[in-house]
């Protein structure tokens, strides 16, 4: 049997600006992930962080009037922040000017230089500080006279000298990789881009820099700072250890299992960053997924046009869960998605009037017809197997749909079996029950418990403290929270607290 372990990533994010909606998003998704797979029993690795260096970061520090490394520290601090408003569960925050950091990619680019990967020569070409990227003359636009990147992103003439990564020798050797790994690229519409673009070939990579100095030394010619990109991408290795291979951390996790990834920088990720590993001789993450990108009410989000949208100024408003549960939902993951107070506000109604209004008609049925205690389990009814069936099959689809990060598509339907428990409880009527037939009203109630503690079960990952309090309410014991607890009835007759409601109804909010 395979170990039930589990290695996730986020990217780690500029410290140039405060967080945005795009730093909360890729993050959120890879935190469903680990809750999800620590659920299902894995010992999980989650990793998040700050990338600190270039010279990115360097001319934002200037603009700031702070020296680099303060400037640095202090913008580090509102990443960690976010972390914790938004309830992220990573088991570590790396900071790319760490000195372990500046060891693990000196002994990567040592490495590399052993194994006649690095030469020096001289760069001459495009860069775009904003995408730290180097960029083909025919990959540019130009606007007014002036040239762009395919992001919108400025560019400038460099030339000075640099190291190269030989790049275009790893060509075949990818794309034979990608043939073999089908899953290395999701989704497939990120796959096919980026095998287009290796096959369209690949030249040797720029991977020093010598007119700033914000970055980590190459080692034995202090005068060079290494690419950002590759400083960057061996923080997923440094934080398990390496250069030691020998270490618990590296053993168990390394090659990474998912690198979750805005789909910005998937060339990095997909390219350059397997293409280092092999040449150094390390096995490369067995998945890159990205991710699509947010608009505010249809327009591009961008400082300029003052539209970006702060994570923490959301959850303040709508609550932690319900923004959690919001962004998963309404966009599949992988494609492009609207930010919009009417979306929104529809989500939140959602999640009121058919998971709230589930949960609380069962429960004030059970503590006023039932006096709040658990009805005992019966053997199930047909129509009872209208119920439970397709409860018992929500463990399984979602596990599935997160294993391929199609996180709204679990949560789609996941959401057809809450409406399909809703409509039931309509045709079972319990309240009426009660004067007919008391038995059979207590056996419907404690379907739905059952229905509603493995709704409430799987949940979890998305909205953890909402669905915690509703098996608080169900009165479900911290050790039965997780997939195999689901195996265990609760005892009959357990006394279940007054239900209380988690889900509050919001007016429509047009933009
Ligand atoms: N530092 C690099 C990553 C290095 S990983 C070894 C970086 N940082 S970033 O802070 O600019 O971006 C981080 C993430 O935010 C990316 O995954 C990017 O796709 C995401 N987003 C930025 N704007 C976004 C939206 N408007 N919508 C969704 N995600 C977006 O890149």
């Amino acid at each position: 049997m395979t170990a039930r372990r589990c290695y996730l990533t986020t990217p780690i994010y500029y410290v140039n600006d405060r967080p945005h909606i795009g730093h909360a998003y890729t993050s959120l998704a890879t935190d469903v992930m680990a809750r999800w797979k620590r659920m299902d029993g894995y010992e999980v690795f989650f990793l998040t962080g700050t990338d600190e260096h270039g010279q990115k970061v360097e001319k934002a520090a200037q603009v700031a009037g702070e020296d680099p490394q303060a400037f640095t520290d202090r913008v580090s601090m509102s990443f960690r922040h976010l972390v914790d408003v938004m309830g992220f569960s990573n088991d570590a925050f790396i900071r790319t000017t760490e000195q372990r950091h500046k060891d693990a990619c000196q002994a990567l680019w040592n490495r590399l230089v052993e194994k006649g990967e690095i030469y020096l020569g001289h760069y001459e070409g495009w860069y775009a500080v904003r995408d730290e990227a180097f960029y083909g003359p025919d990959e540019l636009v130009e606007r007014d006279g002036q040239k762009f990147a395919p992001t919108g992103a400025p560019v400038e003439w460099v030339r000075e000298p640099s190291y190269f990564f030989r790049l275009g020798a790893w060509q075949e050797k990818l794309l034979r990789f990608y043939d073999d790994n089908p899953d290395f690229i999701a989704p497939n519409t990120r796959r096919n881009e980026v095998i287009s673009f290796v096959k369209s070939g690949l030249t040797d990579l720029s991977i020093s820099r010598t007119s700033f100095t914000w970055g980590v030394k190459v080692p034995n010619d202090p005068s060079h700072v290494m690419y950002v990109w590759l400083d960057a991408l061996t923080n997923y290795i440094t934080a398990l250890g390496y250069p030691d291979e020998s270490t618990e951390a590296w053993k168990k996790f390394w090659p990474a299992d998912v690198h979750f990834v805005g789909k910005d920088i998937v060339r990095f990720h997909a390219i350059y960053w397997p293409a280092f590993l092999m040449a150094a001789d390390l096995p490369p993450p067995k998945r890159v997924f990205a991710h699509g990108w947010w608009t505010n009410e249809g327009q591009k989000i961008s400082k300029s046009l003052g539209n970006v949208i702060d994570p923490l100024a959301l959850v303040s408003q709508y609550g932690l869960d319900p923004v959690r549960f919001f962004m998963l939902r309404e966009v599949p993951f992988g494609q492009d998605g609207d930010f919009s107070k009417r979306a929104l506000s529809g989500r939140l109604n959602e999640l009121a009037n058919d998971l709230g209004n589930l949960s609380q008609r069962t429960l004030s049925l059970i503590q006023k017809n039932c006096e709040g205690k658990l009805p005992a389990l019966t053997e199930p009814t047909a129509a009872d197997l209208e119920l439970l069936g397709p409860i018992s099959e929500l463990p399984a689809m979602m596990g599935d749909c997160i294993e391929r990060q199609a996180f709204h598509e679990g949560l789609e339907k996941l959401w057809v079996v809450v409406r399909l428990s809703n409509a039931w409880i309509g045709q079972q009527a319990p309240w009426a029950l009660k004067k007919t037939d008391i038995v059979r009203m207590a056996a419907v109630l404690r379907h739905l418990h059952t229905a509603i503690r493995t709704i409430a079960t799987v949940l979890q990952p998305f909205m953890p403290t909402t669905m915690g309090k509703m098996l608080d309410q169900l009165a479900v014991p911290e050790e039965l929270r997780d997939l195999a607890g689901l195996a265990t009835p609760l005892a009959d007759g357990i006394a279940l607290p007054p239900p209380e409601v988690l889900f509050q109804k919001v007016q429509d909010e047009v933009a």
